[in-house]
């Protein structure tokens, strides 16, 4: 009987999936004689049962492809499953069992989860219900444990930079300070590398609590010195000294149902009224997670996905993938479940971006 491997992508789409379910289908395809499952729109479509076969040509020239070709979900907890009444009414419901029991129905060997905390959470608990479980880190947030970078990550930087780029010619012809806000969570990764990558003046990150009166003088600083345009880059997560995050939407049939987003408004109106310069706000959103991944991203997803492949061929379940320095190694889902992975005050990027007088709001 020749191996058969179900994948899988959930959560949040980013730039690679493609590339790993390619990689990962092609290495267990030709070098393994291996089956595969293509699980449709995440863990929904194991609740649900919704499963199609995958052969050589249907992951062959899907290396670019943004997206993914299996669909995913960002709501679909088997452990709390968004179940609508008639009515309308959402509840939540533990329907894991349903999802082993669409797993074992497959004959499938193994399951490659791609996903952020949230799948790889799950992956590690279906694991111990008998589901044998490989993961791959994705996020464009990169704050997942366990792993130095997850794929997905270079291509949101790279959009973030190239709007960072477009945002200084438009701020230096009319002196004007403007705000960007970019994705993350609550994690600081995504706005600190546009930041330094993008030359940004001020970068706010979740894990620095910022003070205005300290953009107020660092922005009036530079007006002082010449430089009467000023770039800020701010994580949705970021938020005042002894102040909350800005909450974007509530999605009342996720199990995380808080969605953050707004801050760069909130701050485009404090900046004007404090130094008085005119200030607009850009709020990325989700062109950070489409398009073509980068190179950097093909390549590493292409790494993660042979890597999980063969872990799965040689029955090392209840891993994850993970880039360590320039190898690919195998880490214990159990040892990352719940964890995230947030900006350390002595990272050397944000040292760096220091160095070069970057302003991180808490007057440093
Ligand atoms: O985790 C990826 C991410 O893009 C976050 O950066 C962002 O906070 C969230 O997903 C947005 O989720 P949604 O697509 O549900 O708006």
């Amino acid at each position: 009987m020749p191996l058969r491997i179900a994948i899988l992508t959930g959560g949040g789409d980013c730039p690679g999936l493609n590339a790993v379910i390619r990689a990962a289908a092609k290495t267990a395809i030709l070098e393994h004689g291996a089956e595969i499952i293509g699980i449709e729109d995440g863990y929904e479509g194991l609740v649900e049962d919704r499963v199609r076969e995958l052969d050589y040509l249907s992951v062959s020239g899907i290396l670019n492809m943004g997206g993914t070709i299996l669909g995913t979900s960002n709501r679909a907890n088997p452990f709390a499953y968004p179940v609508k009444d008639a009515k309308g009414k959402v509840t939540f419901q533990d329907l894991s069992e349903q999802a082993v029991r669409t797993f074992k129905s497959l004959n499938a060997d193994a399951l490659i989860a791609i996903g952020g905390d949230g799948s790889l959470t799950i992956a590690n608990e279906l694991n111990k219900r008998g589901v044998p479980s490989v993961g791959v880190p994705k996020t464009i947030d990169n704050d997942l444990y366990g792993t130095d970078q997850t794929f997905g990550f270079d291509t949101a930087v790279t959009t973030a930079t190239e709007a960072v780029d477009k945002l200084h010619t438009t701020a230096q012809a009319h002196h004007r300070v403007m705000v960007l806000e970019v994705m993350g969570r609550n994690a600081g990764w995504l706005a600190l590398g546009a930041g330094v990558a993008g030359g940004g003046d001020i970068v706010l990150l979740p894990e620095i609590p910022y003070r205005l009166e300290a953009i107020r003088d660092y922005i009036l600083g530079r007006k002082a010195k010449g430089k009467k345009f000023s770039l800020v880059i701010v994580a949705e997560g970021a938020h005042p000294e002894g102040g909350d995050v800005v909450v974007g939407r509530m999605v009342d049939d996720a199990s995380e149902a808080r969605r953050l987003g707004g801050i760069g408004n909130k701050l485009r109106n404090d900046i004007e009224q404090a130094t008085g310069i005119e200030t607009r706000a850009t709020i990325l959103g989700h062109l950070q997670r489409g398009g073509e991944p980068t190179p950097f991203d093909r390549i590493l997803a292409s790494r993660f996905g042979r890597e999980a492949a063969k872990l799965a061929v040689a029955g090392k379940f209840g891993q994850m993938v993970g880039l360590r320095g320039a190898e690919i190694v195998p880490v214990p889902l159990a040892d990352i479940a719940g964890k995230q992975r947030l900006v350390n005050l002595d990272n050397h990027l944000l040292l760096t971006a220091r160095s070069v007088g970057t302003c991180f709001g808490d007057g440093v």
